[in-house]
């Protein structure tokens, strides 16, 4: 893997990462910037990964056989750390300025950004911006940084994650525990219209559904996407099908679900639909008015019905509740007959990056904290991992008739 380090203070805990990193077995070659080598000698890294270090693009001898597409090619993993706030612009706007730029742009490899800066650097709009931009991307991940005592004097966030904590995501980011599955991600809300311009609707981002989606594309899935409105970008490796509302969401989902090993259910399906939607626009002159809803179908339940004999995927169902989680969601769990329930509260889940769930299931509750929906996604497949590897379903399918 490539460790490329940046011009911040922390430059000298990348060193113990290194070190870190070599003695957990890996191949690890450096890269550095300019400002880098103002805080870390390049001979530090050198010595500890037993490997010449990258440290100037225009280097006659590095680049005798075009060293810096070498280190793009050969690497499986980029680890940038510290990633300053200028090195996060320059990766962002896709300059290839020296030896880092040059190799990250040049690389098909997933990136692992580990920013570390002064707290207003950090809460600055441009840096944001800057980091979104490379998390669209689907290619860069981030760890960190932490919140504490900062070098330049100030307290909040902005440390690099530790070490330790950078090694266990560069572990995340190499899993590939689900290459060869097929898994199939419901996301976002579903609209039932009422007439051309107006529509039922509920305040799913997707969020959720594109997280684990993207997510089970890194881990080595085949994923394929239904995903109703959103204005999410499509996680890399996925494949996307939109839909609008709840029948058009159940169509997609029982054709991709007949070949799949998983189904996560985390598109929030409305349950009613307008009886009979008008074909053209309704005007206000009729006074008040009333609008007859039918009850939609339930996707889930319907899916889990039918994993009655034949072949069983692991099913995931989300439970958004206002009150008494846990005991919705072990109802879910049996009513349904899913193997594996997320269940949130409707105030932290909706809209937001982040979520705090418990995940159900048969074998007991696990309450996660508050965390990113790009982590919790990734909880959610580990506990998948398991039940596929416990066998599949967890549901066993029901008896033959006598
Ligand atoms: C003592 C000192 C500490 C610095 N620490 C940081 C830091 O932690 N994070 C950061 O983004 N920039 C930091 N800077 C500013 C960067 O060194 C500067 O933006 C530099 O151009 C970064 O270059 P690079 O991103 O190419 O490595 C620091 C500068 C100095 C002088």
């Amino acid at each position: 893997m490539l460790l490329a380090v940046g011009g911040g203070i922390s430059a000298y805990k990348s060193a113990e990462l290194c070190r870190e990193l070599v003695r957990r077995g890996a191949i690890v070659s450096c890269a550095m910037t300019r400002a880098a080598q103002s805080f870390v000698a390049p001979l530090t890294f050198q010595a500890l990964s037993g490997r010449r270090v990258a440290t100037s693009l225009m280097d006659a001898s590095e680049e005798a056989e075009i060293g810096h597409i070498r280190l793009a090619d050969e690497n499986d993993l980029c680890i940038v750390a510290p990633a300053t706030a200028n090195l996060i612009a320059r990766i962002a706007a896709g300059m290839g300025d020296d030896v880092v730029t040059t190799v990250l742009l040049a690389t098909r490899a997933r990136t692992l950004l580990a920013p570390a800066m002064n707290v207003n650097m950090w809460r600055n709009p441009i840096v944001q911006a800057n980091l979104r931009r490379l998390l669209e991307d689907g290619r860069f991940e981030t760890i960190g940084p932490g919140v504490g005592d900062l070098a330049c004097g100030w307290v909040g966030e902005g440390r690099m994650a530790e070490p330790l904590e950078i090694v266990e995501a560069a572990q995340r980011c190499l899993r590939r525990d689900l290459e060869g599955r097929a898994v199939v991600v419901t996301a976002g809300p579903t609209v039932e219209d009422i007439d051309p311009v107006r529509f039922l609707g509920n305040r799913s981002s997707g969020r959720m559904g594109y997280a684990v989606a993207q997510a089970a594309a890194r881990r080595g899935a085949k994923v394929t996407l239904i995903s109703g409105p959103t204005s999410l970008a499509t996680p890399p490796g996925a494949e996307r099908t939109d839909v609008r509302g709840a029948l058009e969401m159940r169509d997609q989902l029982a054709r991709a679900a007949a070949s799949a090993d998983v189904v996560v259910m985390a598109a929030a399906v409305a349950d009613y639909r307008p009886a009979s939607p008008s074909p053209s626009k309704l005007k206000r002159d009729v006074g008040t008015t009333q609008l007859d809803l039918v009850p939609n179908p339930d996707i889930l339940a319907e899916l889990g019905a039918r994993r009655d004999g034949g072949r069983l995927p692991v099913l995931v169902g989300f439970a958004v509740e206002t009150e008494d989680l846990e005991a919705n969601a072990r109802q879910k769990l049996e009513k349904k007959k899913v193997d594996l329930v997320v269940a949130n509260r409707a105030e932290v889940g909706f809209g937001g990056a982040e979520n705090e769930a418990l995940l159900v299931s048969r074998e007991g509750v696990q309450a996660l904290a508050r965390m990113s929906k790009d982590d919790l996604a990734d909880r959610i497949l580990d506990r998948v991992c398991e039940l596929l590897s416990a066998g599949g379903s967890a549901t066993p399918p029901r008896a033959p008739p006598p």
